[in-house]
């Protein structure tokens, strides 16, 4: 895999922020791991669906083997609110809690990530909101994920929803990310074949955009690329095979790498876009991502830069690119991920949920985001409402 364009010789800065053990069986090490943390009383943090799946109890069992005093805040919402992290962090502080845990997709890592900071630092969740706004260190965080999606077990972001302005926070930077990440496949095998495919389109989302953000480096390239191999080639198989352990492990693989790019790379205007959509309209957030994609990709395309990347993505995505011009190779990515969409059934914007009504404040919000600030094509109001109606 060679990469095409990146200038070795630009400066970068680059972080990962957790210590990452990958592999199926690793959540079996949980108990070893907490000890290890020379603690006792731990919490753990996860939604009804990780507690149905029958996967918050596997790791509680575990804990339990090693004697540790375990409690659990089992109420995570989708898209998580800061009165959840309010009543999460009282519920902390309550049991004197010396480490925590979060079991789930990216709403249970993040609502996790949000308690952390509220047990050792003062105030609410929405004085912490842009970067490094945390002062006070955290106590230890393990990441157990269980969608091959966000990569919150390697960001140093969380992302909480206002509830009376109805609008994603971005909390980032230093003391936000988790401390170790238990990342085991064979706990993706029973992820419903809806949830597998949008936390899969918005892990090839986050490495797309990754690629081509403004903040891109040799060492954010590399994992992006890999990450756009490794989530398009085993999408549909996952998807269609859930019990496939190998497509299993390449996807979880592909969004944990996808999330080391853009956590130092930053994110773009499919992001932008997504978090008011879900804000405003409920709509999952890997889903929202996931019908915007093509859209933005082909806005994105008319950018003589961005269609020079392009060139490398498609080869990530096994798409010829010799002989081929530019323009023609946009078109393929467009193509290919809109028929990657419709193998795993993402809806269209209408259908799932969204309103022409709420096109205007999805779009003036947009523009809010930071994400923005990494897109590689600047977009005004018009673009984005184009955009929307392209998608609906
Ligand atoms: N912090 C970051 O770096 C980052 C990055 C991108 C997105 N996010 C945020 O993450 C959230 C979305 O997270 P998500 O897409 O992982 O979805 P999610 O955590 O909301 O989970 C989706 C659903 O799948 C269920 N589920 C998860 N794993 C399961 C399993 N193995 N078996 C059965 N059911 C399972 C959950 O119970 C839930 O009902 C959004 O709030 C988004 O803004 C954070
Ligand atoms: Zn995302």
């Amino acid at each position: 895999m060679a990469i095409q364009i990146k200038d070795t010789t630009a400066s970068f800065r680059f972080t990962v922020p957790t210590i990452v053990k990958f592999g199926c069986g690793t959540s079996e090490e949980i108990g070893s791991v907490v000890k290890e943390l020379a603690v006792k009383q731990v919490l753990c943090i996860y939604d009804e669906g990780i507690k149905n799946s029958g996967i918050a109890d596997q790791i509680i069992n575990q804990l339990h083997l090693e004697e540790l005093q375990v409690v659990a805040f089992e109420k995570v919402t989708a898209n998580p609110t800061d009165s959840i992290v309010t009543e999460a962090a009282e519920f902390a502080k309550e049991h004197e809690v010396e480490a925590i845990i979060a079991i789930g997709g990216g709403s249970s890592i993040d609502c996790a990530k949000a308690v952390n900071i509220l047990l050792t630092n003062p105030g609410s969740i929405h004085q912490y909101e842009g970067r490094d706004t945390v002062k006070i260190p955290t106590k230890p965080l393990i990441a157990i994920p269980t969608t091959s999606g966000t990569g919150s077990e390697v960001t140093a972001v969380t992302v909480i929803t206002d509830s009376k302005k109805s609008r994603k926070m971005v909390i980032g930077g230093q003391h936000c990310g988790a401390t170790i990440a238990l990342v085991d496949p064979l706990l993706t095998v029973g992820l419903p074949p809806a949830v597998t495919a949008g936390t899969g389109m918005d892990a090839l989302t986050h490495a797309i955009e990754a690629y081509i953000s403004k903040g891109a480096s040799v060492m954010t390239d590399i994992n992006a690329l890999k990450a756009i191999e490794l989530i398009s080639g085993n999408i549909y198989e996952s998807t269609s095979s859930g019990t496939n352990i190998e497509a299993r492990s390449n996807m979880l693989l592909g969004s944990l790498i996808a999330g080391v790019a853009f956590d130092s790379a930053g994110l773009g205007l499919v992001h932008a876009i997504s978090h008011p959509i879900s804000s405003h309209c409920g709509v999952p957030h890997g889903t929202a991502n996931a019908i915007l994609l093509p859209h933005v990709l082909a806005f994105n395309g008319v950018d003589e830069r961005v269609r020079r990347q392009m060139r490398d993505i498609a080869s990530s995505m096994g798409l010829p690119i010799h002989g081929i011009d530019d323009q023609e190779i946009v078109k393929s990515i467009v193509e290919k991920v809109t028929d990657l969409n419709h193998k795993v059934n993402i809806p269209r914007l209408r259908e799932a949920g969204v309103k022409k009504e709420n096109f205007t404040t999805i779009a003036e919000d947009a523009l809010k985001e930071r994400s923005m600030t990494f897109t590689p094509r600047t977009a005004t109001k018009e673009d984005i409402m184009a955009i929307l109606k392209n998608a609906y």
